[in-house]
């Protein structure tokens, strides 16, 4: 405990990130681990001393890069106390509280979110923690590919049918990777354009999948986002739910990073269109001080996730199962094993309060309106839409922008990545990591103030 302490209280002034070459932290370990036992306090502070230069700051206040990853407290004891228990719930029995806290509490955060009765384990529906969104984006494909089948595609394979499913052209590459891993190809992801508001273009969507069924193609799903990670942008799910309803595809929501804002009543406008939704997924681990890996993933019927995923080998078999009425989340998932993550979420809800939660989302997105104001002083253009915790900005053309993102990250006091929208670079500032504060993001602004003036 010591050691994360002295860690998390250097944060303040480290540098965000290292100065290391690769290979540097490889050449300091020995090439075979040690024959005689050490001492623990000397092991650890070997360990320590090898990794720390080589840690980036994802846990510093001026972490702006990609999303947080954040990770409070609470949450760092409900992780020991997972590790100390040592349960591994693949079913129900194998570890009841396990399951049934998991149940419970992610039906809590369906409810503080504002998410629909549809979603909850108390009726037809259910919330499961993941590792990350990017397997909850695989199972929703997997769902739907079942449910989709002219012949069960668990049984007998994908087969001949030429599947394809739609995303916005800002859509997280998770989506390829589940087609990919589907068996379905990458380029069964359609790309849709993005509209003025960079959500995906509703008309646009449309035509593409009369052309695909015109061309003899099975369209079985889409993927919406809340949040893209370029920009923050979000589908309007009350334009392409329609479609994908009337079409019978399954409408799979990626909210990882902005979901969380929904704790705010007045973020919710997220879920309009909500009704069409067959999964949703948000990543606590991203903006609630929740550490990875936490991403909740609900469906709106479990039996469709159960269908596509369940296999009931002997060695597995057990009364509880046989009689009914319990959850085997092993059938909820890709790997059978699984640990008790739920502790951290519980730990956090009842340390923080939603209250608190809600307080710090708040400022974060009082925080990055402030900031996108304030850079409009200077010579670059602010992306519109600006959306919560997410600013991005641009030079004149995208050399210039690559060249002052250079300036920027130069001194490693802090690290802004970049995304390409619709052809123009831009410059994000992601504002969500929740030690950092009104004087981090002054600082952050004379920063990039210097590194606009600075003459190369
Ligand atoms: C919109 C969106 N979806 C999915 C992901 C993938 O997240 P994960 O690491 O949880 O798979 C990200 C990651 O940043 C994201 O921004």
């Amino acid at each position: 405990m010591e050691a994360i302490a002295r860690y998390w209280e250097a944060l303040q002034n480290a540098p965000v990130r290292p100065e290391v070459e690769p290979g540097a932290i490889d050449r300091m370990m020995p090439r075979e681990a040690p024959d005689e036992a050490l001492p623990f306090a000397d092991a650890l502070e070997q360990l320590t001393a090898l990794v720390e230069p080589g840690l980036v700051g994802w846990q510093s206040p001026r972490w702006h890069a990609f999303w947080p990853a954040n990770g409070g407290p609470a949450s760092l004891f409900g992780d020991m106390l997972s590790a100390g228990y040592g349960q591994q719930g693949m079913l129900w029995a194998t570890s009841p509280a396990c399951t049934e806290v998991e149940a419970r509490v992610v039906d809590w955060l369906r409810i503080l979110l504002g998410l629909p009765e549809r979603f909850s384990i108390d009726g037809q529906g259910g919330g499961v923690i993941q590792d990350s969104a990017s397997s909850a984006t695989l199972l929703a494909m997997l769902a739907a590919r079942e449910k989709a089948g002219t012949e069960s595609v668990r049984e007998h394979g994908v087969g001949h049918q030429r599947w394809v499913s739609y995303v916005s052209e800002l859509a997280h590459s998770s989506f390829e990777r589940a087609a990919m891993i589907a068996g379905l190809g990458r380029l069964s992801v359609r790309k849709v354009p993005t509209d003025a508001l960079l959500g995906m273009d509703a008309h646009a969507l449309d035509q593409m999948i009369r052309e695909d069924k015109a061309a003899g193609l099975k369209p079985f799903f889409v993927g919406a986002t809340i949040g893209t990670t370029a920009c923050g942008s979000s589908d309007d799910l009350r334009t392409i739910g329609p479609i994908a309803k009337s079409e019978h595809m399954w409408l799979h929501v990626d909210a990882a990073m902005n979901g969380a804002a929904a704790l705010c009543p007045e973020h919710r406008a997220m879920h309009q269109g909500i009704e069409h939704v067959d999964s949703w997924c948000f990543n606590p681990h991203k903006w609630l001080p929740v550490h990875f890996d936490c991403d909740v993933f609900w469906v709106a019927d479990r039996n469709d996730l159960i269908n596509a995923m369940s296999v009931n080998p002997e060695y597995l078999k057990n009364d509880a199962t046989e009689q009914g009425g319990v959850i085997d989340y092993r059938d909820w998932q890709i790997p059978l094993g699984r640990r008790f993550r739920a502790l951290k979420l519980w730990l956090t809800l009842y340390t923080e309060g939603a209250e608190q939660l809600r307080k710090t989302i708040r400022k974060h997105i009082a925080f990055s309106r402030g900031f996108a104001d304030k850079l409009k002083q200077l010579d670059v253009d602010v992306l519109v839409p600006q959306t919560l915790g997410l600013v991005a900005f641009a030079a004149k053309d995208n050399d210039s922008t690559e060249e002052l993102q250079r300036r920027i990250n130069h001194s490693r006091k802090t690290w802004l990545t970049h995304a390409e929208i619709q052809g123009r670079r831009w410059i994000r500032v992601a504002i969500g990591a929740w030690r950092t504060e009104e004087h981090h993001m002054d600082q952050l602004y004379k920063e990039i103030e210097a590194a606009i003036k600075t003459d190369v």
